[in-house]
This record gives C-alpha cells, structure tokens and sequence, in this order.
C-alpha cells in the first residue's frame, strides 16, 4: 500500500511526480501529497482524497528540479490532509515519504519529543525526517547520506523512502527495507519510485533496490550502498513493458482494457509457445531451476497466496491434482504461518502474487525458507521482492495490470499453472497422446476468449437488467467452485454488491435459505462429470424462485428452459472451461460497477498491493 515517487532531473518536478502519481495511484488513494525544492526551500501541498484533490491545490508548475510523492493508503493515523505525505522535519529542511510500517515508531516519537520535536502528524512515518534532522543537529559533520543511513538504523519495521533535503537541491536519497523501491534512469534524470509504472512513460531503464539498500541520488548518477556503507555495484536494465501497456488507451477504465488484453496476456504466459514442446506434449519452464530428478522427486504442491491469486492457485491445485496426480493444495498465505505448518522438503511451494509484494505471502514464502523448503514464484511484476525472495519460478508476463481488480494477472497465474501441470504430469503418469491433446486445446484458448469479449454488450444488458439486486451467489462445481469464488469477489470488490461465492454442493448445506426472488445465483455449468448435478443444483433454486443466471458451454436445451438468463463460452474440455467462464463473470461486474457510478480501477477502502499484514 501507499506509492512513493522521487525525481531529480531538468523538468519541472511537480508535473513529473504528479504524472507518476497517477500510475500509482491503485496503491493507495486516501490522500496524496508532492513536495520539491524550490528556491532553498521544500514546498508541500497534500490533499484528502484522490490525486485530483491535489491537483485542484498544486500551483503552476515552478523551476523546481528535484522533489518527492505519495499516494497514501491510511495504516496508522486517520485519512486527513496532515497526515498525508510528504512530511516534514522540524525545520522544514528534510522531507520524507514513506512506504511500509514502523513497527517501534512510539518509542522514537517519544523520544523525539524528549528532544523538542513536535508531530504534525499521527503517522509512524513522521518519526523518520524528525530522526535524519535528530542526526544532522547531533553530529554537524555528517553527509544528508550518513544521517538517513543513522535513522533508517533506528527504525524497526518495513520501508521504502524517498528523501530530499532544503540545501542540497541536487540530491535525493532512497532505501528499502520490506516495500519495494526501484530507479529509473532516464536521460539526464533519475526517478524513484514503488514501481516503474510511476515512470515507464519517461523511461525503461530499470534498476531495483534490495531490501537494507540505500541509492543515493545526484545529478545524473546514482550509487547503491548497503546501510554499513558498502557500495554495491548494480545497472539499470531495460524493462520489457512499454508506456502504451500501462495507460489506458482508448478504454474508459484500466480494468476493461485488461479484460480485453486477456488473450493476448494468455498467449504470453505460454510464452508466444515457446513455453510449449508440442512433439513431446509438454512444456518447458527454464526459471523454475530444477532438474529433472528434482521434479520427479516433488511429493506434493502447496500454492499459497492471497485475494485473486488464491483462487487461481485453487484452479492450479485442482489441475495439478486431476491431471498430474500430485497431491496439491492452496493456501490462503496469511493464515498459514500461524498454524505451525508441516513444511516438509518434498514438497514444492509456489508463492503465487501479481505483484510480487503482497507482505503476508511474503511473510509466508520466509516461513517456507526458514523451515528449510524451497519456494518458487509464479509472479507478474518483474523485479518485484517475491520474484527476489524465490529461488526460482516463472514469470507471468501479463504486462503491467493497474486496475485494483484483478483480470488478466489471474488468467495469466492459470496459464502458467496448466504449464506446470503439464511439465509434471508427462514426467508421471500423461500420456504422450493426451498432453499433445491438452496443448492443443490451451493453444486455442486465446482464440476463444476473444470470442465471448464479442458478448460485451450482452453481458452490459446482463448487468442493467440486475442492477436493483443488491445480493448475488455464485455457485460451481469442481474446477469452476474457485472461479464462483472469483466471480463473487469480483462483484463486491467493484460494485460494492454483496456476494457470495459457494460450491454448488454446499448449496444446501446452508445458503439455500438465502435464495428468493430478490437474490439472483449465477451458476458456472460446463460440459462433463459435474454438468447433471450442477443442473439439478440450478433446479433447486428454481423451485425457490430464485433468477439465475448461466454461463455455460453447453447447447443442452434443459440449461436455457430452467435459466432466466444465459451466457455462452466456446466449448473446451472440461478442466479448460475456467479460463472462459471467468470472462463473463468479470465483464459483468465490470459493467454493474458502471452502471453504478463507481470508480471502477479505484473501489474505496482497496489497494492493489496489499503490503501490510
Ligand atoms: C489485494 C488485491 C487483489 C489481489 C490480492 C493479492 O487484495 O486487491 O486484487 O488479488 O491483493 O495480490 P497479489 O499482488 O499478491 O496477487
């Protein structure tokens, strides 16, 4: 949560970091805040409210060269303009913004009152220019540098800071400890920020920090350093993403631009096929870093994860379990190191994540390591601390998703799980035969997501027609439970509908008393062993007079004579069916979310990267 920007370089700072601003806005929208220097001294404006609230405060921009931003997602103290970001030392000649927790910020604030310091602020973050200024007036013979590297010595907890100081115009100060901080090295100017969406329009030039990292920032060049000093020698790389992919184009919102990139973003994860081997009807994975013995060695799978990814993880294990006959399972990644898990050597964990800085799978992939196992990354953000933490994986390659919702990331993590079921399942017990069959049928898959994207306007009408339901379930068998899952919390997160998600087995073991004319079910009925039971599930909340609405693949008369309302996918077998009855469930949150007014990439009280616990 929150996104932090930094700039030094010729253009008017104000104009850049209020640009980067926006790229990162899905990381917090709370408040928002920019200051730079100007004229020998740091100017702040902060704002309640989204990042059009400061734009309203902001003067025209000034000759102001160097400066610092952030959008905030509220942790410690409440959502107000005094407790945005950038905050201030005593004096007026530090800034800072901030990224993460400081877990022993109540003793240093104590402390700094001891020392006259006054809070403007009821943030854990204020305490760190109060510290750099504590530095500087202890020990004048100290460098800005060493005075950061004094105070982020004393903090306990996570961070990714950008800091400028009054009289040194020419300079800006980053570190990371636990949130993410990449550098951007433009021509002639240098950005900071919590991810290179914040500056892919200006430049690709990419180096990421690690954690317990400092960059020190001057005209034209940076150096990072270890917080003992040490210079550790690091160049920018060009990043694969280009400015078009992270803005919106001539879509009205990033989250129906990124429905619509989903056969692209498909086609990507295979690796354009040169992820798949189609004479041995297998796949290869290079970053996974195994050998064959190893793989063969792999006793059970566990994903873990969190929000969308859990449930693509869920389609993965299921896959992984019918298809390679490995025991597999997935995790929600914030339960799991407090129940003292069994974490055995055998077992190959995947740490599933979008953007790769979700703190409780975090959390739980260093849990995994310190019991002595190996976790693998199935990511999306390029460089981003989970990919950094695994010891391998594979990289999503969905391009930058800004939109707070997920789309294309979580088609893209089930692409990338049929991949690994594959790999593993033709070195047990597929056949040759039916691994070719199941590459085929992924291959044609991109194909067939294009064609239920042509039902936009069906599924817009879809969603008007249900408007006044304030209630909706959503139920599937199988490997389509976890994508009623999603469908559901696609609804809620966007529309701010209730809805729920169940398999369509447990529909009588309680939520039935749910159904009534006013509670719509949508039912996710594909072709194969569970269609005859989903059905008769569709039965039962007919004769309770509940609507429903079906996405299926099937021509079966019986689905369109007992549903008020059906929604046609492309056939495939019946394991591949989620990757086409996810579309309309998104596509149709997507559209209620419009027809409700609401901000459809920003729903209240969400961030994208949720990097606390
Ligand atoms: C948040 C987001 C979800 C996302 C989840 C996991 O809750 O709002 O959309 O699925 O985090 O994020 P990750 O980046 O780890 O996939």
């Amino acid at each position: 949560m929150c996104g932090i920007v930094g700039y030094l370089g010729p253009r008017k700072a104000s104009e850049v970091l209020l640009q980067g601003l926006k790229m990162l806005e899905y990381r917090g929208y709370d408040s928002s805040g920019i200051g730079y220097i100007f004229r020998n001294q740091i100017k702040v404006y902060k704002k309640q409210g989204k990042i059009i609230n400061l734009e309203g405060i902001l003067p025209e921009p000034q000759a102001a060269h160097c400066g610092l931003a952030h959008t905030r997602w509220a942790t410690h103290g409440k959502v107000t303009d005094a407790n945005a970001h950038p905050h201030l030392s005593q004096s007026g000649r530090v800034a800072v913004v901030h990224n993460g927790i400081i877990d022993n910020y109540v003793t240093l604030k104590e402390e700094l009152i001891k020392h006259g310091y006054q809070f403007q602020s009821e943030t854990d973050s204020e305490v760190i220019p109060h510290l750099i200024e504590l530095a500087l007036t202890q020990n004048p013979q100290f460098s800005p540098e060493e005075a950061v590297r004094w105070a982020l010595n004393r903090l306990v907890g996570t961070y990714g800071i950008v800091a400028v100081f009054a009289d040194y115009p020419d300079l800006m100060i980053g570190a990371k400890n636990g949130s993410p901080l990449v550098i951007g090295q433009g021509k002639d100017e240098i950005f900071l920020a919590s991810d290179p969406a914040a500056f892919i329009g200006m430049t690709r030039e990419a180096a990421f920090l690690e954690d317990r990292e400092m960059v020190i920032v001057r005209k034209n060049e940076w150096v990072t350093k270890t917080m003992q000093n040490e210079v550790v020698p690091r160049s920018a790389e060009e990043l694969s993403w280009t400015a078009e992919a992270a803005s919106m184009g001539d879509f009205p919102h990033y989250f129906i631009k990124e429905i619509h990139e989903q056969p692209e973003a498909l086609r990507r994860a295979f690796g354009h096929g040169g992820r798949f081997l189609p004479d041995f009807g297998t796949t290869k994975l290079g970053g996974l870093n195994l050998e064959s013995r190893d793989l063969l060695d792999i006793k059970r799978v566990v994903f873990i994860a969190m929000g969308s990814a859990l449930y693509a993880s869920q389609v993965g294990a299921y896959l992984l379990e019918s298809v390679a006959r490995i025991p597999a399972s997935a995790e929600d990644a914030s339960e799991f190191r407090y129940r003292n898990p069994i974490v055995d050597k055998d077992t190959l964990y995947f740490a599933v994540s979008q953007s790769g800085e979700t703190a409780d799978t975090i959390q739980a992939i260093q849990e995994i390591q310190q019991r002595g196992a190996r976790v693998l990354g199935i990511v999306n953000a390029v460089g981003s601390t989970i990919a950094r933490l695994c010891k391998g994986g594979v990289y999503i390659h969905a391009g930058p998703e800004i939109s707070v919702t997920s789309s294309k990331a979580f088609l893209g993590q089930i692409g990338i799980m049929a991949l690994l079921t594959l790999l593993l399942g033709r070195m047990r017990i597929l056949s040759l035969a039916r691994g070719k069959e199941l590459l085929k049928n992924l291959e044609d898959l991109p194909c067939k997501i294009d064609a239920v994207l042509t039902q936009a306007s069906q599924i817009h009408q879809l969603a008007r027609k249900y408007l006044s339901h304030t209630n909706f379930l959503f139920m599937g068998r199988g490997i389509q439970y976890p994508i009623a899952l999603e469908g559901a919390l696609k609804l809620k997160e966007i529309s701010y509908r209730h809805a729920e998600g169940f398999s369509s087995g447990g529909l009588k073991h309680g939520p039935l008393a749910l159904v009534g004319p006013e509670t719509p079910s949508v039912f996710l009925l594909t072709e194969g062993d569970s269609f005859e039971k989903v059905l008769s599930n569709i039965q039962e909340v007919k004769a309770r007079e509940g609507q429903i609405i079906t996405i299926t693949n099937s021509n079966d008369p019986r689905v369109a004579a007992i549903s008020d309302d059906v929604i046609l996918v492309p056939h495939t077998e019946e394991l591949l069916a989620p990757f086409l009855t996810l579309i309309p469930l998104q596509m149709f949150a997507y559209y209620t979310a419009v027809e409700l007014g609401v901000d459809v990439d920003r729903p209240r009280n969400l961030a994208k990267s949720v990097t606390t616990e």
